[in-house]
């Protein structure tokens, strides 16, 4: 057994993990003979007796939008083990989840290894099923001769070594199953997880050694070469471009489109990209994989057929690096709301023709990489049949949803602030983050919304934004709320619906719906928390519902009881920093117009513990926005070669506000470190960027001018955050911020806070 280290960085995001291969040959789910005496066979807890055989498959359940298959270990396809039968009755396609890489197949030079391949290839001869083939070339579970010298092990081989290498492991592999497998993944992650492409920092050897052969300015060559030989191997395979991350990360997923896009414009046969969908039960959001997907879809205008598959699909119930914690029927619920927003995605994108297969990373929760990864021995539960194989919540949620018993119920936070109902939507909206109403419970396709909610201590006020082009007498919203656990009280409005309490505003895509629902009687306090459902129905004409869309209760009985609903939980006052008018020098003095300027301070714990922290001051002139941080920090640490690990401060801008849930244009995060090195993220003007920095007896200053790319008005509502990190000795442990408490402002703006741009005398 080995040990190799992998790193895995997104901007504010740190994963290092310590992979262990050599482990994967059998399966910790039994092995339990068929037809045999089962009831005494045990591997750790699991005891797997027999698999469902009366419910239905996913392959049948999703036949008409894409097919849905499993990572398989040779040993599960025996037909003397439960899983060989299981794997075909629920999925239609299988792809070898160790056995068809570079260390399984030719694990010495030129001695090539293809029993257990073969093995998944005869299996899904006899079943009727397609076969995946994962992978070709990748910087990990590669075998240490493939980047030496012939003669030397200590050298590396040559350009010209490796190139041949290459083109010989990709002949006999993809040649030999050539016709047979439906897609290859021809090269495994090689886009970067800071920058670019995939190089020696990320341990992948190929691009130093290869680099630029053609001499066209680009060393992805290796990959350009890859393809080629790929094609040249096996003519009718489809020859995906493989990676993970990208349905979170924007910088990742632009990275990986540029390429794809290049390349495909140079005419490199590359026939789609695969997401692998390594996933949380908490992030990204629906909307931030189907942006992906979408995103990668635009391809097809340069190849027509361009295929978006999600090939290694699995859901971690943690969050990042949290501790071991028990699987409860809540958490069970709260991943079946996750898949079922993620397949509702698939399905409409599937329709569109833009994705042809899901692939899920393991049959079962007893057979998944993520018990060891990122945490060794964390067991996780991360995908569709439990550790006995018997189908989970989130089987039901993707199946028949109706089935699903209990309904995990969302939180989402509500800020204080008065808002008007009137004619014109209350710009004060724009300042408040959405979520929304898009879980079908009748019909598909149809209306759905954006929901965003406030209260004071007379009212719940609620924006719903409704998607509907077509007009219908049945257009409308329900809303639901519970304020004390023991009456559901439901308020309507139709597309034309204009009362004191409820205004319709039409658009030319839909329209806009306000509620002033009175607590009359109901006393809201900070931390409260109100049962709460909405319903968008659609209608086309006259005709009946079409399609209705919930936010939260999927089983669709938010008439009889609120037990259900999601939850508002009241917060304290929206944060609204106001900026006045002033142009400091930045030069890491603090200029006496600093003096003008409101405060507001870090003390949002984010991540770890509350160390480094900032007193955050804003001015704005026309094209800039300053930002001042007085940082407190005793001991300053720069050693961690991830920027974000480091000393250092953070401003987010989202300057038109529309707190997407994936960067738009208009977002960007600037960090400087307390010696004034900068780093970026989102569509950053490097050129009129300014930062200045001075260390202080208990800290440091930086003092930052970020371009604004609108220039600012007077009364302007941007969304703004400012951020701590706090290293310690190389690791990161503490994140304090102004608003914002997901640490997520380096993938969205969602929830961080707002500057308020205001006019002074003479301007
Ligand atoms: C994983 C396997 O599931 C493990 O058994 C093995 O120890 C490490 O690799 N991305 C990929 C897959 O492309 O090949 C990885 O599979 C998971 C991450």
């Amino acid at each position: 057994m080995f040990i190799r280290k992998k790193n895995f960085r997104l901007m504010g995001l740190a994963i290092t993990f310590f992979m262990i291969s050599g482990i994967y040959t059998s399966s910790p789910c039994i092995a339990t003979e068929l037809n045999s005496s089962t009831s005494n066979v045990k591997v750790g807890e699991t005891q797997v007796k027999d698999f469902q055989r009366d419910i239905p498959s996913l392959a049948a359940t999703y036949k008409d939008y894409f097919t849905i298959g499993t990572a398989v270990l040779p040993n599960q396809l025996d037909s003397s083990n439960i899983q060989s039968e299981f794997i075909k009755y629920q999925y239609n396609e299988i792809v070898a989840g160790n056995c068809m890489k570079m260390d399984a197949t030719e694990p010495t030079e030129n001695n090539f290894k293809f029993d257990d391949a073969d093995k998944l290839l005869a299996y899904t001869q006899a079943n009727n099923m397609k076969l995946r083939g994962h992978n070709l070339i990748w910087h990990s579970q590669v075998p240490a001769w493939f980047f030496q010298d012939k003669n030397d092990a200590s050298k590396p081989a040559s350009r010209d070594l490796l190139l041949s290498r290459m083109k010989n492991h990709i002949q006999n592999v993809a040649g030999r199953y050539a016709g047979k497998i439906d897609s290859w993944d021809v090269v495994n992650e090689v886009i970067s997880d800071s920058n670019g492409l995939r190089d020696d920092s990320g341990n992948s050897k190929y691009k130093s050694i290869i680099g630029d052969v053609d001499g066209d300015g680009f060393d992805s060559d290796y990959i350009e070469l890859a393809f080629k030989y790929a094609r040249e191997a096996d003519p009718k395979a489809k020859l995906i471009i493989n990676d993970y991350g990208m349905e979170g990360s924007t910088r990742k997923r632009d990275d990986m489109y540029n390429l794809i896009k290049r390349l495909l414009e140079k005419g490199v046969p590359i026939d789609g990209v695969g997401l692998q969908m390594h996933v949380s039960m908490y992030s990204p959001s629906a909307q931030q994989v189907k942006d992906c997907i979408e995103k990668f879809a635009t391809l097809k205008s340069i190849k027509p057929n361009f295929d978006i598959q999600v090939t290694e699909a699995d859901m971690s119930i943690y969050n990042g690096n949290e501790p071991t914690k028990e699987v409860t029927n809540d958490i069970y619920l709260q991943q079946a709301t996750q898949y079922k927003k993620l397949f509702e995605v698939f399905k409409e994108e599937a329709v569109k023709k833009n994705i042809s297969t899901v692939m899920m990373w393991g049959e079962a929760d007893c057979d998944t990489w993520l018990d060891d990864f990122p945490v060794k021995d964390r067991k996780d539960a991360p995908l569709l049949f439990d550790r006995n194989l018997q189908a989970k919540p989130a089987y039901w949620a993707i199946v028949d949803p109706s089935k699903v018993k209990g309904v995990f119920r969302q939180s989402v936070n509500t800020p204080k602030t008065t808002i008007a109902i009137g004619a014109a939507v209350d710009a004060k909206w724009s300042t408040l983050s959405s979520f929304d109403a898009d879980n079908y419970v009748v019909g598909k396709n149809g209306a759905i919304a954006s929901i965003k909610t406030a209260y004071d201590n007379d009212n719940l006020y609620v924006l719903a934004d409704v998607k509907d082009s077509t007009v219908g007498d049945k257009d409308g919203i329900d809303i639901f709320v519970d304020k004390t656990g023991s009456k559901v009280e439901k308020y309507s409005a139709t597309r034309t619906t204009n009362t004191d309490t409820i205004k319709t505003i039409d658009k030319a895509d839909g329209y806009q719906v306000q509620f002033k629902i009175p607590f009359s009687g109901f006393t809201p306090v900070v931390g409260a928390k109100l049962a709460f459902d909405i319903k968008i129905n659609d209608s086309v004409g006259n005709g009946e519902i079409a399609s209705s869309a919930v936010w939260n209760d999927f089983s669709n009985k938010q008439d009889a009881d609120s037990s259900k609903y999601g939850y508002l939980v009241l917060d304290a006052d929206n944060k609204i920093l106001e900026t006045k008018y002033g142009i400091p020098t930045i030069d890491g003095n603090i200029d006496s117009v600093w003096d003008l300027a409101s405060s507001v301070e870090t003390n949002v714990l984010v991540e770890g513990k509350a160390g480094a922290k900032a007193t955050v001051k804003t001015l704005w002139a026309d094209s800039y926005l300053y930002v001042l941080c007085q940082v407190k920090d005793s001991v300053l640490d720069k050693t961690s070669k991830d920027d974000y690990q480091q000393d250092s401060v953070e401003a987010f801008l989202d300057e038109n506000n529309s707190r997407g849930e994936t960067y738009d244009a208009d977002d960007v995060q600037y960090r400087v470190n307390y010696e004034n090195k900068q780093s970026f993220n989102g569509k950053c003007d490097k050129a009129k960027f300014k930062s200045a920095t001075k260390t202080t007896a208990d800290g440091y200053v930086v003092e930052m001018a970020i371009p604004l790319k609108t220039p600012g008005v007077a009364n302007k509502v941007m969304g703004f955050d400012a951020q701590v990190n706090d290293g310690t000795a190389g690791k990161r442990t503490g994140v304090l911020s102004w608003c914002d408490k997901t640490g997520k402002g380096y993938a969205t703006m969602a929830k961080i806070g707002n500057i308020k741009l205001l006019a002074l005398a003479g301007k």
